[in-house]
């Protein structure tokens, strides 16, 4: 598919999404937020993908927020429309079946950063920029940020971020739990792709597990939440990776996983 303002590469079980509005330093518009929408249901129907990249083009940005400029007239209705379509796509990418590494370039602001937050895992190379800045426009996030945010790093830390709309940068998020890891611009596709590569080899099926396990499973009670796991992990007993993977260790010889 021809995407206007994304570019979507494949190779290797590894799909690269590059979000290319880079005059507006890659700002989410109406015509952006229906591409992802499109782009990650396709994503999600490819069976030879294992894992998805998620990055800005240009040196400047990963995505600097919503787009202000399309958003500044809208009236109350068209806003919330706007909002939910960007939380489609956010939880689109959260809730795919395939782990979604966001490779953080540059700005990472309001719906930019709450679009780094859908990711599984943020690398971030040491010139990016983070922050919700929402506050200095008379808004709140509408992406989902005062949920995910203090989901990952906690209510405190979250509340200050989102009062004051402060920019901070990889090193502060780092410090913040915000990214997992933070490497030089020039390094930072390189090191999503060694990621990637590294979990494209694990069983497929496994992973999804992994993935449905932690999100689903955070959002209950600690007890119904083992019990989740407990029926994903006996889940894995129905696939040939789980044989593959128990046979292949017992034999003292690599596993090779399908995904099946
Ligand atoms: N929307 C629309 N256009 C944007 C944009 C955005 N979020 N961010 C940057 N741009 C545009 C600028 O208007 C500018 O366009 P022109 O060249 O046509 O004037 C171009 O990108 C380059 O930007 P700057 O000249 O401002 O670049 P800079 O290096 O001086 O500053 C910046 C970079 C600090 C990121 C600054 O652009 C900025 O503060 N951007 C806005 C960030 C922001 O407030 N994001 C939150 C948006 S609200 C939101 O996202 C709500 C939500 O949750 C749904």
């Amino acid at each position: 598919m021809k995407f206007n303002n994304l570019l979507v590469e494949k190779s290797d079980g590894i799909a690269t999404v590059t979000v290319n509005r880079p005059k507006a330093l890659n700002a989410l518009n109406e015509e952006t937020l229906k591409e992802l929408l499109a782009c990650f249901a396709g994503l999600e129907a490819d069976v030879s993908l294992r894992v998805v990249i998620l990055t800005g083009a240009g040196e400047k940005a990963f995505v600097a927020g919503a787009d202000i400029a399309a958003m500044k007239d809208l009236d109350a209705v068209a806003a919330r429309d706007f909002a939910l379509l960007g939380q489609k796509v956010m939880h689109l990418i959260e809730h795919l079946s395939k782990p979604v590494i966001a490779a953080v370039n540059g700005f990472a602001l309001g719906g930019g950063c709450e679009l780094a937050l859908a990711c599984d895992i943020r690398l971030a190379g040491n010139n990016a920029r983070f922050g919700q800045p929402e506050v200095n426009l008379g808004v709140i996030p509408g992406f989902g940020g005062t949920q995910r945010l203090p989901r990952l790093i906690g209510k405190g830390r979250a509340k200050e971020l989102l009062f004051t709309g402060d920019m901070i940068d990889a090193g502060e998020a780092l410090r913040l739990g915000l990214v997992n890891r933070v490497v030089p611009p020039g390094e930072l596709l390189g090191a999503a792709r060694v990621l990637a590569a590294k979990i494209a080899g694990k069983g497929a099926y496994s992973v999804a597990l992994c993935k449905e396990a932690v999100n689903n499973g955070l959002e209950m009670e600690i007890d119904k939440a083992c019990r989740f796991e407990a029926d994903h992990f006996a889940l894995c007993f129905a696939t040939a990776d789980q044989k593959e993977g128990m046979g292949a260790f017992l034999e003292k010889r690599p596993a090779v996983f399908t995904g099946r």
